[in-house]
């Protein structure tokens, strides 16, 4: 073996272990395609580390080169409309399907995921799944395009989704659009199930919206900021696609681009004991089954030494954290539809809000997939598409045929 070779064989170990992820063992399928989707992810957030430690760039413009890549404009097709447009000056992608034309539709308003930091309308992955969904289920689908970390924070995302929501939910909008406004759903993967639970909380008690959600669809979404130590954390601290560091990160970034939130968040020491009281909210020895408090031990969570929190109200907001509602900001949600899965530190962020919902008299259904990592729904597209994925889609797919 030359000199060469032994060199290259050596750089390419190194490599192999420096991107290298374990691939959870009761995931059968597609193991290949997600060690490599895993190391390319991983791959882009060294390269972010590294251009922001020698003052490149920001962290998230270097990661959301992964969203600019994978832009795709709007393009009509035989079953579809697709257009760009605004909707209370917030731009949004237009799905209108062809098919019998006269015939009222159903709706759906779709919220991206990304952290509230990545992602877009224009991603393939999102074009992609709007399109199939309106398809199917000859629907009109509102693809928003709300603003983004570190430019915008909390509360803008919020409000960008909000104003787009109130708008489309007029009666005279559902009539131009041909939608029948006793079936429009929310709908949204990740920080895109955050706001959606958010939006739909708000929708609620807002005296002036008339029309209501008949459905609200949360997969894999974060809901609170107060417990970055739960089990599903622990478990999954360094699972593919989405490690605590990076989920600890995307939470910080919403809020500020103070560095020193994130230090505080991942050491869970991010809490004043004065916001002691919402920690029953959160409470995992209450709200998990106890399937998924295997193996842990619930400890009271600790205050944190740290003033840093106590800067950031919105940690407690639920427009922010929707797992922090009382009950009665809960009662007469609408049908809900949670997607789980069980290698992602965003599980019991799910699991707790079923319960909390269940317990608040809403009718839930839960989808949790024990083979799938966080972001499993958006790999649907060949040659990045997984099996458990395509699997996910189709069910959410048919369940909202049967209920929307
Ligand atoms: C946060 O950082 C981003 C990116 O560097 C910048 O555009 C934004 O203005 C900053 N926000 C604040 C409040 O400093
Ligand atoms: C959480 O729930 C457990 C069990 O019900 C209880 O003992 C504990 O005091 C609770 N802790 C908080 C902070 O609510
Ligand atoms: C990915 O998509 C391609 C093309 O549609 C298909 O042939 C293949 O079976 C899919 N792979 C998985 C794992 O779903």
């Amino acid at each position: 073996m030359g000199i060469k070779f032994r060199a290259l064989l050596l750089a390419s170990v190194l490599v192999a272990y420096y991107i290298y992820t374990p691939i959870p063992e009761n995931v059968k399928e597609d193991r290949w395609k997600l060690m490599f989707l895993s190391a390319l992810f991983r791959s882009v957030g060294h390269l972010a580390t590294v251009a922001e430690k020698l003052g490149f760039a920001h962290y998230m413009d270097v990661m959301m080169l992964i969203t600019r890549i994978d832009y795709t404009p709007p393009v009509s097709y035989e079953k579809v409309i697709v257009t760009d447009t605004k909707f209370n000056d917030v731009p949004v992608r237009l799905y209108i399907p062809k098919g019998q034309p006269d015939s009222l539709k159903r709706a759906m308003i779709y919220l991206h995921g990304g952290g509230w930091c990545l992602g877009g309308k224009g991603m393939k992955t999102y074009d992609f799944l709007s399109r199939w969904t309106s398809e199917k289920l000859n629907a009109v689908v509102v693809s928003v395009d709300y603003r983004l970390a570190p430019k915008y924070h909390f509360p803008v995302q919020f409000e960008d989704v909000y104003a787009v929501a109130k708008y489309f939910l007029q009666n005279s909008v559902l009539d131009q659009y041909n939608v029948d406004s006793s079936r429009v759903c929310v709908s949204g993967d990740s920080a895109g199930g955050n706001l959606a639970a958010a939006v739909a909380q708000q929708l609620l008690h807002d005296p002036e919206v008339k029309v209501k959600l008949k459905i609200q669809v949360l997969i894999y979404p974060a809901l609170q900021t107060l417990d970055m130590d739960l089990p599903s954390y622990r478990d999954n601290e360094n699972k593919p696609i989405l490690p605590k560091s990076l989920m600890v990160r995307f939470w910080s970034e919403y809020f500020t681009n103070d560095t020193s939130l994130k230090a505080a968040m991942e050491t869970n020491q991010h809490v004043p004991v004065e916001w002691s009281g919402l920690f029953k909210f959160v409470n995992w020895s209450n709200w998990l089954p106890e399937e998924f408090k295997k193996g842990h031990i619930y400890t009271s969570p600790s205050h944190g030494s740290s003033k840093v929190g106590k800067k950031y109200p919105g940690l407690l907001d639920p427009r922010a954290a929707p797992l922090l509602a009382d009950n009665t900001k809960l009662q007469g949600l609408p049908l809900t539809y949670v997607i789980t899965c069980q290698h992602d530190v965003l599980r019991d962020d799910g699991i707790m809000y079923v319960s909390r919902l269940r317990e608040a008299g809403v009718p839930v259904v839960h989808k949790h997939v024990e083979d799938a990592v966080h972001g499993a729904l958006t790999f649907i597209m060949s040659p990045f598409n997984l099996s458990v994925g395509q699997r996910m889609a189709n069910n959410y797919i048919e369940w909202l045929n049967e209920n929307l």
